[in-house]
């Protein structure tokens, strides 16, 4: 039973567009609800269709959607702004005196920069992981992620921004140490001045607002890195289909992934086409699918696979969702 040490787990199903992330990940959450466990799911894919492939509208606040399981589709553009909020509240507390400039100008240039969107994300992750499984008891947090590109880059966040925060640490006690020293050459105490105006910069360690945030943000990082490369916690399947393009691409992302630390136990073959007596036509077809599974076993041949048939109806609504159960039944 994967519950038995830790409180709650994680799972992340990661893969390509359209190889069937959303529909493993749900049926997989499904399977876990059925179980007993108190299961959430929820989507931070931009471009949701966790409400199509459950049958039933979501947003932002988690939905019963069966016994003991709960769905989310993260409101993407609420989400960036609230994080872009709490930045620019974070840089008013700490540089109090920008408040002459207007700061909400560079907050609608950030909107559009580069890694935004990323660590907007890896905030709402650390937010879910709180509230659903630290205080609201969940066991199961199941995440049906973007396409990979974007995944790995949130994953990848924590262990980069670490040494990033850890480089900054340096920098910021270098800075207050010369102004400590000219502080004793001076005699005085040590102030900027800024649009006209004196004001009094801190010296020490203790009393710098930017030295604390560093220090909060280095505990929060290494907080979610400690939970994501927990294999006893976090986990991610693959999900693929099976064609070469998209078993390489999984390739990559296990090994980018196993490189941040991060285990992936679960290859799962999504869309196998599985016909009794094959047609000339569709030989060609079936050779390059069973060719491109037998790779797919050695390039990921320690991993748990599960192969989900080319289903004759798109799997919609828990009853079809049942079925898919079926095939993923070593997925846990
Ligand atoms: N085993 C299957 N048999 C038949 N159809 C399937 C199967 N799995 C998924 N589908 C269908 O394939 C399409 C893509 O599946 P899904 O939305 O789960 O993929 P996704 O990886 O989440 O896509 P996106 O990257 O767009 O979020 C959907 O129309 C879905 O109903
Ligand atoms: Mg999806």
């Amino acid at each position: 039973m994967p519950l038995e040490t830790p409180s709650y787990i994680v799972r992340f199903f990661i893969g390509k567009g359209g190889v069937g992330k959303t529909t493993t990940a749900a049926a997989y959450a499904l399977k876990m609800a059925m179980k007993g466990f108190k299961t959430y799911i929820i989507s931070l894919d931009p471009a949701h269709n966790l409400g199509d492939v459950l049958n039933t509208e979501l947003g932002d606040e988690p939905k019963k959607v069966y016994e003991n399981l709960w769905a989310i589709e993260v409101d993407y553009e609420n989400m960036i702004r609230e994080h872009l909020k709490q930045l620019s509240d974070k840089i008013k507390d700490i540089y109090g005196y920008l408040r002459i400039f207007n700061l909400d100008k560079y907050v609608d240039v950030l909107r559009h920069s580069p890694g935004v969107e990323e660590q907007a994300s890896l905030e709402k992750i650390i937010e879910i992981i709180k509230n659903y499984g630290e205080k609201k008891k969940a066991n199961v947090i199941v995440f049906d992620t973007p396409p990979t590109g974007l995944t790995l880059r949130i994953m990848a966040l924590p262990t980069i921004s670490l040494v990033w925060i850890d480089k900054l640490m340096e920098l910021r006690l270098a800075i207050l140490e010369r102004r400590r020293a000219i502080t004793k050459i001076t005699g005085e105490e040590f102030e900027v001045e800024i649009a006209g105006k004196k004001l009094k910069v801190p010296i020490d360690v203790a009393e710098d607002p930017i030295y604390k945030e560093l220090i909060n943000l280095k505990s929060e990082y290494s907080w979610i890195n400690n939970i994501i490369t927990d294999p006893s916690k976090t986990i991610v399947a693959l999900i693929t289909n099976p064609e070469m393009l998209p078993i390489l691409e999984a390739y990559r992302a296990y090994n980018f992934l196993t490189k941040i630390g991060i285990y992936t136990k679960y290859i799962i073959l999504n869309k196998v086409l599985i016909v009794r007596s094959v047609p000339e036509e569709l030989k060609p077809k079936i050779n390059e699918q069973n060719k491109a599974i037998e790779e797919a076993r050695k390039l990921f041949k320690d991993k748990t696979f599960a192969e989900i048939p080319y289903l004759p109806k798109e799997p919609r609504g828990i009853d079809d969702l049942k079925d898919v159960i079926t095939y993923i039944e070593d997925i846990s």
